[in-house]
């Protein structure tokens, strides 16, 4: 967990990525003869990633995780901010720079159903990383491809099959080799086990663990579900509307949870442990808009303990009982 960006830079020379203020903004068309409007997906999101640990990006359906991932993944330029992996900024990077560091970061997608080419046999998909980024014979792409099955856990007489013989989990299971057939430092699971049966997910999650412990891979997981990422993750950063709300480690997010969306994100989750369960609390309302955030702290219209402050001011991510917390009222409602 990292208070001061900067600091953890030169403190911590292990930083795999950096992102600091990074924006991406999308110009909205809003029919003929109308201004286009700007959509403010993601508003300035900083954290650092480091080897064999997890950050876990959570927060409702529409609040920029997926923008999110795709400007880590650098499928998209940001619109603003920095993004440092290995020595280079990439939000401002050259095509060789790009070229460079792109396989150093690989994707797991929600959907292994679409993400996955159903023309292509498994070995197929996952030599073509190989062929392109290296100059590995025939013979030693097939034999990296058998030995990455095995670790995901996938059998040999799996490397000729179509995806459609394949259940979801072990769909998951090729797409997870497929990410880490070029070795990458850090790979962006964006929902990764939401589209699987619940008892499949914990499978994966443990796959995802087991594969990070041997190689020291980084995971930036986003997910909606908190109890999954109770289960992977080491720090959460929690989002509103493209802002960071409450940035911290998982066990004090998670054991007192300070921001009054961390509160009420939790709130609603099933926890197995009685202990942990909480009030019930209403979350009311709905997303606003990243066409119209409100003014103030976006969070105000939904947030049971707004005042007159929290309509005008936004609230900066300041750092409280060991961790980043954005809101006016901390001291009173703590
Ligand atoms: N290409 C785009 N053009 C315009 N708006 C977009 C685009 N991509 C995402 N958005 C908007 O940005 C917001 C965040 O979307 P997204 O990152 O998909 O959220 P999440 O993954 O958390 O559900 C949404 O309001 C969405 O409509
Ligand atoms: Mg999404």
């Amino acid at each position: 967990m990292m208070m001061n960006s900067n600091m953890e830079t030169i403190a911590n020379p292990v930083v795999l990525l950096e992102a600091k203020n990074l924006v991406k903004h999308y110009s909205v068309s809003q029919g003929l003869f109308k201004p286009k409007a700007t959509a403010r997906a993601l508003d300035g999101i900083s954290f650092t990633l480091q080897p064999g640990r997890t950050l876990a990006v959570v927060g409702e359906s529409g609040c920029g995780k997926s923008t999110l991932a795709r400007q880590i993944t650098m499928i998209e330029p940001p619109t603003g901010g920095e993004l440092w992996m290995d020595g280079a900024n990439i939000a401002d990077a050259d095509h060789a720079t790009l070229k460079r560091v792109r396989p150093l970061v690989q994707m797991v997608f929600q959907n292994p159903y679409a993400s996955l080419n159903p023309r292509k046999k498994v070995g197929q998909m996952l030599e073509e990383p190989l062929i392109i980024n290296t100059r590995l014979s025939g013979k030693e792409r097939a034999d990296k491809a058998q030995a990455m099955m095995a670790k995901v856990g996938l059998r040999p007489e799996h490397y000729g099959r179509y995806p459609h013989m394949f259940s979801g989990g072990q769909r998951q299971r090729v797409a997870i080799a497929r990410a880490l057939m070029l070795d990458p430092k850090v790979i962006v699971a964006d929902e990764p086990v939401s589209a699987l049966d619940v008892s499949i997910q914990a499978q994966v999650l443990n796959l995802l663990m087991d594969l990070q412990q041997a190689g020291g891979v980084a995971y930036l997981f986003i997910s909606h579900n908190l109890s999954v990422v109770e289960h992977i993750a080491d720090d959460v950063l929690v989002m509103y509307l493209g802002k960071t709300v409450e940035h911290g480690s998982k066990e004090q997010v998670f054991s007192r949870p300070l921001h009054p969306y961390t509160k009420a994100l939790l709130a609603s989750t099933p926890r197995i442990d009685p202990a942990q369960r909480q009030q019930k609390m209403m979350l009311p309302g709905e997303l606003p808009s990243p066409l119209a955030p409100p003014p103030g702290c976006s969070f105000n219209n939904r947030c049971p303990h707004a005042i007159e402050r929290c309509r005008q001011e936004v609230p900066v991510l300041r750092p409280f009982d060991d961790r980043l917390v954005a809101c006016h009222r901390l001291e009173e409602i703590s």
